[in-house]
């Protein structure tokens, strides 16, 4: 599902943010990517999301090369992929409902499948009470699920969720961790940053992958690679 081969990611000021990963990732599998701040977490993320291109080596994401002159292949991936990244702020002044239907703009189906999804997304999430509130009345924790509503609505073949606990407490962090492991099915990834590694620690059937300066380790998982590697 995602392949990343000796890749470094170096920004145009001279930034190195990721240096000689290497990094397969399949369907079924849960991964959380964990380091410090500025370890190059949310690097790796956007360049599986084709937000940024490979310095050097080379980066496959749902059989798509991530590189530039790829564009219309890239945005093709994009629509088997639901973010939860910061960057994709919910609009204000509309609705939880109608940020989700935004969200499925992108993969052209038809209106009413497109509602009845969005309906499903926010049922699933446990907002279909608040369907209609406006995203900027909504608590932090409800703002987060609409996000994920929102990202999973389309039935993604690939979760991203970028820092999804960050300025939640440790119940609503806990609950938010808890409900992106519900997409999780044999043909659907999840891959999660988060510096909560305390919120994590419990997991047994996930993959680890730590993140420091730019360099990656698999801290566990290693085993479920190595029986299932392609
Ligand atoms: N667009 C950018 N231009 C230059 N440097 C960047 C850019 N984005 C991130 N960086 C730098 O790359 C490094 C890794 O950042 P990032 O991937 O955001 O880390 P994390 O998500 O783990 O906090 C940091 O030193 C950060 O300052
Ligand atoms: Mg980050």
């Amino acid at each position: 599902m995602i392949k990343v081969n000796d890749v470094s990611l170096i920004y145009p000021d001279g930034t190195k943010a990721l240096k000689d990963v290497n990094l397969h990732i399949k369907a079924g599998e849960l991964v959380y990517i964990t380091g410090h701040s500025g370890s190059g977490k949310t690097s790796l993320l956007k360049l599986i999301m084709g937000m940024e291109y490979p310095t050097r080596g080379n980066v496959t994401v749902l059989g798509e090369s991530i590189k530039k002159n790829n564009a219309g292949k890239i945005k093709k991936v994009r629509k088997s992929i639901g973010p939860v990244f910061q960057e994709f702020k919910l609009i204000e002044g509309r609705t939880a409902f109608e940020n989700v239907m935004i969200g499925m703009r992108i993969q052209g189906i038809k209106p009413k499948l497109m509602k009845q999804k969005a309906h499903e997304a926010l049922e699933k999430v446990g907002l279909g009470h608040k369907k209609l509130s406006k995203v900027e009345n909504l608590s932090w924790g409800e703002t987060q699920r609409v996000a994920i509503a929102r990202a999973v609505a389309r039935k993604p073949s690939l979760i991203l969720a970028d820092e999804p606990t960050g300025n939640l407490d440790y119940d609503n962090a806990v609950n938010i961790l808890g409900l992106l492991k519900t997409f999780l099915d044999k043909d659907t990834a999840i891959v999660i940053t988060t510096h909560a590694t305390h919120l994590i620690n419990e997991e047994t059937n996930a993959t680890f992958i730590r993140v420091d300066n730019g360099n990656i380790k698999i801290e566990r998982g290693d085993l479920y690679h190595e029986e299932f590697s392609l």
